[in-house]
C-alpha cells in the first residue's frame, strides 16, 4: 500500500520527443515503449481540437484522413513546430506510461537535440508542464545517445556519436561528459523520403507519398551502389493523367536518389572532424564512430561513412533507442550524472 502510494506520489520517466518517433521508459522498470510522433483531430464547431487519435493509430490515417480531419506530425526538423499537438501527445503518452493519472505529476527527463535554442527549450519544458509533467529536466541528445550505448562518458577520451533521426543529423564530439564540438544539420530520414519523392516524381512521372517514400527506403534504399539489389513496384498518382498507376524502382536508383542526402551526412561528420582538437580527433581514430537513429539503418550507411572518413564505425545496438536508454540511466543515477541535466 505504502509502495503504491509512493509510487504514485514520485514517478520518474525518461522521454525522447523526437521527429518521427517517441520513446518513453521507467527507469528500473517496464520496457522501452516507442509510438510515433503522430496526432490526429478534428476541429469542433467552435475550432477547439477534439483528439481522435495519437501515436501508431494516428500515423495510419497520415495522408489518408477525409478532410475534416488533420493528422499532424508536431515537430519539424527536431523542433517543436505543433505546440498543441505536443501537449496532447506527451499527455497520452504519460497516461500509457503511469497507467492513470497520477496525484502527483512525474518527474521527467526530456532529450533535446544539442544547440536547442532557449525559446524551443522552453516550448518543450511548457508542453509538458501542460501535459502533467510536475519537474522537467532536459537533456542533450548526444550525451544521452553516448551514455545508452554504453561509451565511457566521463572519460577524458574522444568519442563521435552521429545521430540520424527523422528530422536532423547530429554530430557530437564527446570528451569528459560534455559535448566539445557538435553540427546539427537538417538531413534525416524524413529527407530521405521526400528526395525519393522527388526522384519518382522527376523520373517516372508519378506522384508518391511519404508513407510509400518510407517504406522504398527501408526495402530498396542504400547508401552505396551495390548494398542491395532489389526491387519494388510502387503505385502513385501519375503526374499528367492523374490516374493511379504502378512502377518499379531499381535498388539502384533508389540509392541515386538518397546519395544528396548521404553525402551531408557525410560532410557533417567531416566538418565536426576538421574543427575538432587534434588530441581527441587521434583518439576518435581509435574509438570510432557510434552510428545511432532510426536513420543509421539505411542499409550500408554505415560501411559507407567507414569507407569515406577511414575510420571504424559501430552501428549501436538498437538505434532507436539509446537516447531514451540514456536518459532513463541519466535519471536512474542522478546523484552521480544530475551534472547532465540542463536546468
Ligand atoms: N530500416 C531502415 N532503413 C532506413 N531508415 C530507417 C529504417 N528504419 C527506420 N528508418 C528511419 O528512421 C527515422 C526515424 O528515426 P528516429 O526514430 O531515430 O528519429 P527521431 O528521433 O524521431 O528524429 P529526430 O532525432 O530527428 O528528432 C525515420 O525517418 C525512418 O524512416
Ligand atoms: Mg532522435
Amino acid at each position: 500500500m505504502l509502495d503504491s502510494v509512493s509510487g504514485l506520489l514520485s514517478q520518474e520517466l525518461a522521454i525522447d520527443l523526437g521527429t518521427s518517433n517517441t520513446l518513453y521508459c521507467l527507469p528500473g522498470r517496464g520496457d522501452i515503449c516507442r509510438e510515433p510522433t503522430v496526432v490526429a483531430f478534428r476541429e469542433d464547431d467552435r475550432g477547439a481540437r477534439v483528439t481522435l487519435a495519437v501515436g501508431t493509430e494516428a500515423r495510419a490515417m497520415l495522408g489518408r484522413a477525409p478532410s475534416a480531419v488533420r493528422v499532424v506530425r508536431p515537430l519539424r526538423d527536431g523542433v517543436i513546430a505543433d505546440f498543441q499537438a505536443t501537449e496532447e501527445l506527451l499527455r497520452y503518452l504519460l497516461l500509457r506510461a503511469l497507467g492513470r493519472k497520477p496525484l502527483v505529476g512525474p518527474r521527467a527527463v526530456i532529450c533535446i537535440p544539442f544547440g536547442t535554442t532557449e525559446v524551443e527549450k522552453r516550448a518543450v519544458r511548457e508542453c509538458a508542464e501542460s501535459a502533467g509533467v510536475r519537474t522537467v529536466q532536459l537533456m542533450e541528445q548526444p550525451l544521452a545517445a553516448a551514455l545508452g550505448a554504453g561509451l565511457p562518458l566521463a572519460a577524458p577520451t574522444g568519442n563521435m556519436v552521429v545521430d540520424v533521426g527523422g528530422g536532423t543529423t547530429e554530430v557530437a564530439v564527446i570528451s569528459l561528459g560534455g559535448i566539445v564540438h557538435s553540427k546539427t544539420i537538417p538531413a534525416g530520414g524524413d529527407h530521405m523520403d521526400a528526395a525519393i519523392m522527388r526522384w519518382v516524381e522527376a523520373e517516372h512521372g508519378l506522384l508518391i507519398g511519404p508513407c510509400t517514400a518510407e517504406e522504398v527506403k527501408q526495402r530498396v534504399g542504400g547508401a552505396s551502389a551495390g548494398a542491395r539489389q532489389a526491387s519494388i513496384a510502387v503505385a502513385g498518382r501519375d503526374v499528367e493523367r492523374g490516374f493511379p498507376r504502378r512502377v518499379t524502382l531499381r535498388s539502384a536508383e533508389v540509392v541515386q536518389a538518397l546519395a544528396p542526402i548521404v553525402d551531408e551526412i557525410v560532410a557533417a561528420i567531416v566538418a565536426t572532424l576538421e574543427r575538432t582538437p587534434p588530441e581527441l580527433a587521434s583518439d576518435i581514430v581509435d574509438t570510432g564512430i557510434l552510428l545511432t537513429g532510426g536513420g543509421a539503418l539505411l542499409s550500408g550507411l554505415d560501411e559507407t561513412i567507414g569507407e569515406r572518413t577511414q575510420l571504424p564505425v559501430v552501428l549501436a545496438e538498437d538505434p532507436f533507442s539509446t537516447v531514451v536508454q540514456g536518459a532513463a540511466i541519466a535519471l536512474g543515477r542522478s546523484e552521480e550524472l544530475g551534472g547532465l541535466f540542463i536546468d
